[in-house]
C-alpha cells in the first residue's frame, strides 16, 4: 500500500491507476465496519483508495475533535490486509492550507433535522470535505456506510445535485454480536456502559418489528423507546421513524421507512438506525 500525504502525490498515483477506482473516506481508528466497506469496494473497482482525515470542519466547538482516537499505524496494517492500494492521509495543513472559505451547504431541509438539529454545521463540514476528497481522488465509485444514514442521504443528494461524476454505493451497518453498531466512539465507553450500549439497537429493533407487524402509531413507539432508554440512564436526543428517501416524517403508507436514534450514554453520544 502506498501512503500519500500530499494531494500532488495522490494525484500522480491516481493518474497512473488502470481501471476503476473506488474511494472509501474515513477518519481512521478503523474497525470491522470500515474494513467491510473496503472489501465491498473491491467488488466495484480495480483499485481502492482509502482516506484517513479527521476533519475539523465537521466537529462542533464542544465535540470530541481533540480526543478523537488516532491509531494510524494499526489502521495502515488493517488497510494493507484488506487490499487497499493507496492511502490518502493528509495533515490539516495539506487539506486546509488556509481556513476553508468555500463550503458546500446541503439542503436546509436535510440538515436541520435529526443529527443536524443537534450538530449544527456538521453536515456542511462533511459535505465540504467529501466534495474536496472526491475532487482530489476523482474515484469512479465512493462508498459510505448506512451507519451514518443521514450522512449517506446528504452525500447522495450532493453528488446528484452538483453532478459529481461518481457513483455512491451504500454499505450495510456492521454490528457486534450483541447488536451494538461498530463505531470509533464505542472506545469511549466504560465496561459498564459497553454492556448497556446494545439497548439502543434493541429499542430500534423493537420499533422495526412493531411497524413491520402493522403498528403505525409512530409517536407512541418513539415515545416508548425514548422512555425505555431514559429509564436506563440514557439521554436520548431523538428516536424517529422517517421515510428513507429524505428522512422526513412518513407520508404514504407504502413509503420505505427507517428508524433512527441518537442518545448519550455517560459522556458518549451514540447513533444508530435500522431500515424497516
Ligand atoms: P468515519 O466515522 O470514520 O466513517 C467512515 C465510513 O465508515 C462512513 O461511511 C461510515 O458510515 C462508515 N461506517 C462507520 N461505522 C460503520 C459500521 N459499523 N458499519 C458500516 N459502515 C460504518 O463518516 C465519517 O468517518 C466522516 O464523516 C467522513 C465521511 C470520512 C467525512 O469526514
Amino acid at each position: 500500500m502506498q501512503i500519500h500525504t500530499t494531494i500532488q502525490s495522490l494525484r500522480t498515483a491516481r493518474a497512473a491507476a488502470n481501471g476503476k477506482v473506488a474511494l472509501v473516506p474515513t477518519m481512521g481508528n478503523l474497525h470491522d465496519g470500515h474494513i467491510a466497506l473496503m472489501r465491498q469496494a473491491a467488488g466495484h473497482a480495480d483499485s481502492i483508495v482509502a482516506s484517513i482525515f479527521v476533519n475539523r470542519l465537521q466537529f462542533g466547538p464542544r465535540d470530541d475533535f481533540d480526543r478523537y482516537p488516532r491509531t494510524f499505524k494499526d489502521d495502515c496494517e488493517r488497510l494493507e490486509a484488506a487490499g487497499v492500494a493507496h492511502l490518502f492521509a493528509p495533515d490539516e495543513g495539506e487539506m486546509y492550507p488556509q481556513p476553508q472559505q468555500y463550503h458546500v451547504d446541503p439542503a436546509p431541509a436535510h440538515v436541520t433535522i435529526l443529527e443536524g438539529e443537534f450538530r449544527p454545521g456538521h453536515f456542511r463540514g462533511v459535505a465540504t470535505v467529501v466534495l474536496k476528497l472526491l475532487n482530489i481522488v476523482r474515484p469512479d465509485v465512493a462508498l459510505f456506510g448506512k451507519k451514518d444514514y443521514q450522512q449517506l442521504m446528504v452525500l447522495t443528494n450532493m453528488v446528484r445535485e452538483l453532478a459529481v461524476a461518481v457513483e455512491v454505493v451504500p454499505g450495510e451497518t456492521i454490528r457486534a454480536t450483541d447488536g451494538l453498531a461498530l463505531s470509533s466512539r464505542n472506545g469511549y465507553l466504560s465496561a459498564e456502559e459497553r454492556a448497556e450500549a446494545p439497548r439502543l439497537y434493541r429499542e430500534l429493533a423493537r420499533i422495526r418489528d412493531a411497524v413491520r407487524g402493522g403498528d403505525r402509531d409512530f409517536l407512541k413507539l418513539e415515545t416508548e423507546a425514548t422512555a425505555g432508554l431514559a429509564a436506563h440512564g440514557w439521554h436520548p436526543d431523538y428516536v424517529a421513524v422517517r421515510r428513507r428517501s429524505d428522512l422526513q416524517p412518513p407520508g404514504h403508507a407504502d413509503d420505505p421507512l427507517v428508524v433512527l436514534a441518537a442518545a448519550k450514554l455517560g459522556h458518549t453520544r451514540l447513533i444508530d438506525n435500522l431500515e424497516i
